[in-house]
């Protein structure tokens, strides 16, 4: 641990190449204009589940509407879920509300920098409060990520990966003092369209003579034969039937009520499950009653013994929570 990964010369080598590459060669993100710390946290939760495609609109119109951390705080739960659903994952809205709300309620709207504070925050995971100190506070702190992994287990070990806490341990002691935030990003940029998974293109690769794995994967056809698992991002839809497919329907279903409106939650399952009978009815309450719990949706009625008259809608509050 701490130790240098590499001889001090390579390390400076590889830092000036792939910086050099970086400067170059960086995709152009909406993200990386901005160092406006709410902004760069909106695109980190959207980034950990959903590809860079499908969050660059997606961050956009979410930013139109909820341009800061007081009106993310302020805006009814409902509509935050209403309008994540497209990215899927859709506790990471209830999560970010959550902590939108606890920023504007603690820290008087202003996200806190330190490490310690970000941890705090509901929802932000070592990951993200990593990601937000380093591109929105420029400290120098390292962001490892699947590709990040990959990259880094490739330059300095070889094909297989490095276990986890010892590419962390690895990332930190290699960064490049007062420069994280462009290294970090490059190594997401190399991951992203030179060292893939599945076929790592070594030969337009900026470092491969300084990386590991280079000779290894070039004597193959190109095409990384069986692609570990430790490198595949979670990232497929989920599989029909399975909770989260129907988690997914059920917020799917009442996203498309007006504001304020909910539906029985016998109408619930006719629209997400047509072809369910009388005996699922305790599954799908109990799926309910799990979204429920986790902020998702909210059950109103008393249906005494018949649930199916109880009433489903997202959760919008009688009163919008004030900040001030
Ligand atoms: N994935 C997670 N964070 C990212 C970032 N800042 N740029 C590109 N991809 C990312």
């Amino acid at each position: 641990m701490g130790r240098k990964p590499f001889p001090k010369g390579e390390t400076s080598q590889l830092h000036t190449v792939l910086l050099g590459w970086y400067a170059q060669h960086q995709r152009d993100l909406p993200w990386r204009k901005t160092r406006d710390p709410y902004a760069i946290l909106v695109a980190e939760v959207m980034l950990q589940q959903t590809q860079v495609e499908r969050v660059v609109p997606k961050y956009q119109e979410f930013l139109e509407r909820f341009p800061s951390f007081e009106a993310l705080a302020e805006a009814p739960r409902a509509e935050v879920i209403r309008r994540w659903a497209p990215l899927g994952y859709n506790l990471r809205a209830v999560r970010l509300h959550e902590a939108a709300r606890q920023v504007a309620a603690q820290f008087g709207g202003r996200l806190p920098s330190g490490l310690e504070d970000l941890r705090r925050l509901k929802g932000l995971g070592p990951y993200t409060a990593a990601a937000v100190a380093c591109f929105a506070f420029g400290q120098d702190v390292a962001v490892v990520d699947t590709n990040v992994r990959r990259v880094l287990s490739r330059i300095l070990a070889g094909v297989a990966p490095l276990p986890e806490r010892e590419v962390q341990a690895k990332a930190e002691a290699m960064l490049p003092k007062g420069r994280a935030s462009a290294w970090n990003q490059a190594l997401m940029d190399l991951g992203a369209t030179v060292c893939l998974a599945r076929w790592p293109r070594c030969p337009v690769c900026p470092v491969r003579q300084l990386c590991k794995a280079a000779p290894l994967l070039s004597k193959g056809e190109g095409r990384v034969a069986e692609v570990r698992s430790e490198y595949l991002t979670k990232r497929e839809p989920p599989f029909k039937g399975s909770s989260r497919y129907y988690r997914g329907r059920v917020v799917e279903a009442l996203r498309r009520l007006a504001d304020g409106e909910a539906m029985t939650l016998k109408a619930l399952g006719a629209a997400i499950k047509p072809e369910a009978c009388e005996g699922e009815f305790p599954w799908l309450l109990s799926l309910v009653r799990k979204l429920e719990a986790d902020g998702l949706v909210k059950l109103t009625g008393d249906a005494g013994l018949d649930a199916s008259r109880l009433r489903v809608s997202l959760p919008w509050e009688a009163l919008a929570h004030r900040v001030r």
